[in-house]
């Protein structure tokens, strides 16, 4: 099986590691925590937790996944045969199945706004009432439910087409496409009245919000961002070629994804300020803030605030693919490797298990939350916990610096590779059980 395993192009995989960090968790979630833990603060902790604990445990996960080139469950035993491990794994893949569900919820949230923002625009008479859509959408029922369906079932097809030709090929086309719209969009949004205000809360740092609580949500956000934990970095990871190198990848995927979500926050914030919102209003944030800013636009320019709401919504649902079909795929590749099934058969089964767990979270609220809660703060954690101390712990010190430096020929690498080997062995897990624990508690 291992000498037909299908792999990504050297662009592909770079583009499909940042489809899957960037997402809903930069436009939607950075915002609003952003909005409920003190702004700037906010901002500096979590860029401090990026580079100094994700970072590290990206690279990690990475490695697990092209030394072994298998799947979650696969690769732990084939790195560690006979051990329990694997079963880490599995808790990881149940964890990104659960958050496959909720997620293609907001995907079909945002698949419906794009569709009305295509269709009808936001009235311009009661831009107030835009502000009310997004509830009354939510609590219809049958919308969202089609939505999610729609939404799942489309992120279904690209996997079927396989990791090439599939997801390799959709990365490289939206890519590109994602940063000219949010830089298109952030222009747009710095130059509305009251904007200043949206800056200044991004700029200024307010440590009394800062509360250990939000400490501990601006790891689990910096790992959720980054995919962290969920054997997405793995699965993806073992399509790399031998020659590309797991820390240049890294590092790069992370400097897209947290620029990403700053400018996401340039965005949204200047928007929700200029239409007079509250910063702190949590999940809802985007989806009912900003139509009424496109409402209000549609009053002096109703080809404006139509062509804008379309490229924010596109946006949106463009990031929430690349991601969902990563979880996707991690649950498909550990079928067809387990099971010996087709990708075809894998997908559906895949398909139709999400959407029954995805309708759940849509019809009560408290579900999703819950899912929300459970697969960010526990899942999560355990995950990136597990797979830092396989490698720091577990795996033979040789093998992981081979994959760290290509066999050495990677000079940058091979020089940091001590520090990098101490920081995995004797910091991390330490640190990311504190935060888990501040967390629960
Ligand atoms: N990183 C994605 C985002 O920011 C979410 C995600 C989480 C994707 C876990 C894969 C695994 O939206």
């Amino acid at each position: 099986m291992a000498a037909s395993r299908e792999h990504f192009g050297r662009l592909g995989v770079i583009l499909a590691l940042a489809g899957s960090a960037i997402g809903l968790g930069n436009i939607w979630r950075f915002p609003y925590m952003v909005g409920e833990y003190g702004g700037a603060a906010f901002i500096i902790v979590y860029l401090a937790f990026s580079f100094l604990i994700s970072l590290p445990a990206f690279v990690a996960e990475s490695i697990i996944g092209r030394r072994a080139r298998k799947s979650t469950y696969d690769a732990l035993e084939t790195l560690a045969p006979g051990t329990p491990w694997k079963w880490l794994g599995l808790v990881a893949v149940a964890g990104a199945f659960i958050i496959t569900s909720f997620y293609s919820v907001v995907g079909g949230w945002s698949l419906d706004f794009l569709a009305r923002s295509v269709v009808r625009g936001f009235d311009p008479v009661h831009p107030e009432e835009a502000a009310g859509i997004f509830g009354r959408m939510t609590a219809s029922g049958i919308e969202p439910l089609l939505a999610h369906a729609l939404f799942l079932g489309f992120n279904c097809m690209i996997i079927v087409l396989g990791v090439k030709k599939g997801i390799g090929r959709f990365s490289k086309i939206c890519m590109p496409l994602l940063f000219v719209l949010i830089v298109a969009m952030m222009f747009f949004s710095l130059s509305l009245p009251g904007a200043q205000a949206g800056l200044d809360y991004l700029l200024t740092p307010d440590f009394s919000r800062l509360t250990p609580r939000g400490i501990a949500c601006a790891l689990g956000q910096s790992f959720f961002s980054m995919s962290i934990g969920m054997g997405v970095v793995l699965t993806y990871s073992s399509y790399m070629k031998k020659s590309q190198n797991i820390l240049g990848t890294s590092v790069l995927t992370l400097v897209f994804d947290v620029m990403f979500a700053i400018i996401a926050g340039f965005v949204v914030m200047p928007a929700v300020f200029s239409a007079g919102l509250a910063p702190e209003a949590g999940p809802s944030l985007v989806f009912e803030g900003i139509p009424y800013i496109f409402a209000q636009m549609s009053a002096s320019s109703p080809l404006l605030g139509r062509t804008v709401a379309v490229a924010f919504f596109l946006t949106i649902l463009i990031a929430a693919i690349t991601s969902e079909i990563s979880m996707i795929e991690v649950s498909v590749s550990m079928l067809m490797e387990r099971l010996g099934w087709t990708r075809r058969r894998a997908t559906t089964a895949i398909f139709l298990a999400a959407l029954l767990l995805g309708c759940w979270c849509s019809l009560r609220s408290g579900v999703f939350a819950f899912c929300d809660y459970v697969s960010s703060n526990w899942f999560m954690m355990l995950g990136a916990l597990a797979f830092t101390v396989f490698v720091g712990w577990k795996m033979d010190r040789a093998d992981v610096r081979d994959e760290f430096t290509n066999g050495g020929k990677l000079k940058l690498a091979s020089a940091l590779f001590p520090a990098f080997h101490f920081i995995i062995k004797y910091l991390l897990p330490p640190a990311i059980l504190v935060i888990f624990l501040t967390n629960l508690l």
